[in-house]
């Protein structure tokens, strides 16, 4: 079936042991959402696109989903240690070949064509995770960055020429806070042989404007919409703040998390571009900001969607809903959800080997190297998006024996419609059967 992938896919001769891309994945990068007329994703692209402009800002779109590990993490300084490296975290074609984990992969490159002091760069991305409301394997990132050239500025003034891009920035009524201070010494550094202190306050503050600025448009047209669908509707005040934050490529990083629905959610990482970065792209002179997003998030907040299986529906209830909004962005309306079918909640328990004798397909379930992203991936390739949720409820080792046990609880659950108890009886089987041919576990 993977022949049929992609043009641009690797073909079967460059996979090796690594190889760990189950075709529902593989079959994903067709599907292009975020450039889609009229779906969520592209809509909260372009709302996002419209808050940096062209040309000063240029858009890329187009970018192939399998990069190189030294794209994907090594042009971003990322240790040779480092967890997201791992196949529990990470898709690979081979050792050397992985599908993209963030749209910072393509940073270097892109700062090296060097077009234009700004970029956006939207696409999908992929982790190997858990899965839940707000957690699929593919989502999409908005990548963006902004730079200024030291030697295009008047007096070679830096700091000057942010704070004065600072000032042309429109400003917001947004509460926003902001406790800490821009750099610590420890945790969240000056790159004090690349900048100076002033340097990195006027970058920080036109950064923290620039984001700002989208989140208070999401809000203003999330609020239209709402209205729009509910004229009692009465919005919250919105509560959004800044953290401080960790990145391999910038320093200092900081995160914004907005409050909703009683919880900090957070919808961005972001920081100054470490020089090493800008210096592999031969940008020796120059210094800037740049932002990671995710575009599901940020949908999910503005139109009200509560499941995030729900952007790669084709059902016309949901697609329906969005008709229209590219052209005419104030016939955004809240989403309304369909009627909700009943949960079917099923438990499957199983001791993982003591032994390290490996199973059959390459995963390994003795108890040093089990990863619960191998159940993630094995429920999800048997049950595809009729699961809902996976839940571990308990674990537990043999105090004589030594050896583990665990138990994950699943929720069948369509977004289409109800579930036989037969039908999901015959899911779970499947998944039952799964984990013991290519975990090897051994049932309870
Ligand atoms: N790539 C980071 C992530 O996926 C986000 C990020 C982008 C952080 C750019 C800083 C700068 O988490």
């Amino acid at each position: 079936q993977e022949s049929g992938i992609h043009p641009l896919w690797p073909s079967k001769n460059e996979y090796d042991e690594w190889y760990n891309v189950p075709a529902t994945i593989a079959n994903a990068i067709s599907e292009r959402l975020h450039v889609q007329k009229d779906h969520p994703i592209s809509i909260t692209r372009s709302i996002i696109e419209s808050k940096f402009p062209q040309p000063l800002f240029k858009y890329y779109n187009e970018e192939f989903p399998v990069v190189s590990t030294y794209r994907n993490f090594d042009s971003l300084g990322f240790p040779a240690d480092h967890p997201g490296r791992s196949k529990t975290d990470t898709y690979y074609i081979n050792k050397n070949t992985v599908l993209r984990t963030h749209t910072s992969a393509h940073q270097r490159e892109i700062f090296k064509e060097n077009k234009s002091r700004g970029f956006l760069i939207s696409a999908d991305v992929y982790r190997r995770d858990a899965i839940d409301r707000s957690h699929y394997p593919v989502f999409h990132q908005m990548e963006g960055a902004q730079t200024w050239d030291r030697n295009e500025v008047p007096n070679g003034d830096l700091a000057a020429a942010v704070w004065k891009d600072f000032e042309a920035l429109p400003k917001h009524s947004m509460v926003v806070e902001d406790p800490n201070p821009t750099v610590h010494p420890e945790r969240n550094p000056l790159q004090a042989e690349h900048h100076s202190m002033e340097e990195v306050e006027a970058m920080a503050a036109h950064l923290k404007r620039s984001i700002e600025l989208v989140v208070a448009e999401i809000f203003t047209r999330a609020k239209a919409a709402a209205t729009a669908s509910d004229p009692n509707y009465v919005d919250e005040p919105l509560r959004v703040r800044w953290i401080e934050a960790y990145f391999p490529f910038t320093s200092p990083s900081w995160e914004l998390e907005v409050f909703w629905q009683g919880d900090w959610l957070e919808v961005l990482g972001c920081g100054i571009v470490k020089q090493d970065v800008l210096d592999g792209a031969d940008m020796h002179q120059q210094a800037g900001w740049a932002f990671g997003m995710g575009l599901e998030r940020i949908a999910m907040l503005m139109f009200e969607i509560p499941d995030i299986r729900l952007f790669w529906s084709k059902d016309q209830r949901f697609l329906s809903q969005f008709e229209g909004v590219s052209d005419n962005l104030d016939r955004l309306r809240r989403f309304i959800p369909f009627s909700k079918y009943p949960a079917c909640y099923k438990d499957v328990a199983f001791w993982l080997r003591s032994s390290s004798s490996s199973a059959g397909g390459g995963l390994s379930a003795n108890s040093q190297d089990f990863h619960e992203n191998d159940v993630m991936e094995i429920v999800r390739d048997v049950g595809g998006d009729v699961v809902e949720d996976v839940k571990q409820t308990d674990s537990f080792t043999h105090p004589k024996t030594g050896r583990r046990s665990l138990c994950y609880r699943i929720n069948y659950r369509s977004l289409e419609r109800t579930l036989t108890n037969e039908e999901a009886n015959e899911y779970h089987e499947n998944v039952r059967q799964a984990l013991v041919k290519q975990l090897g576990v051994e049932l309870r």
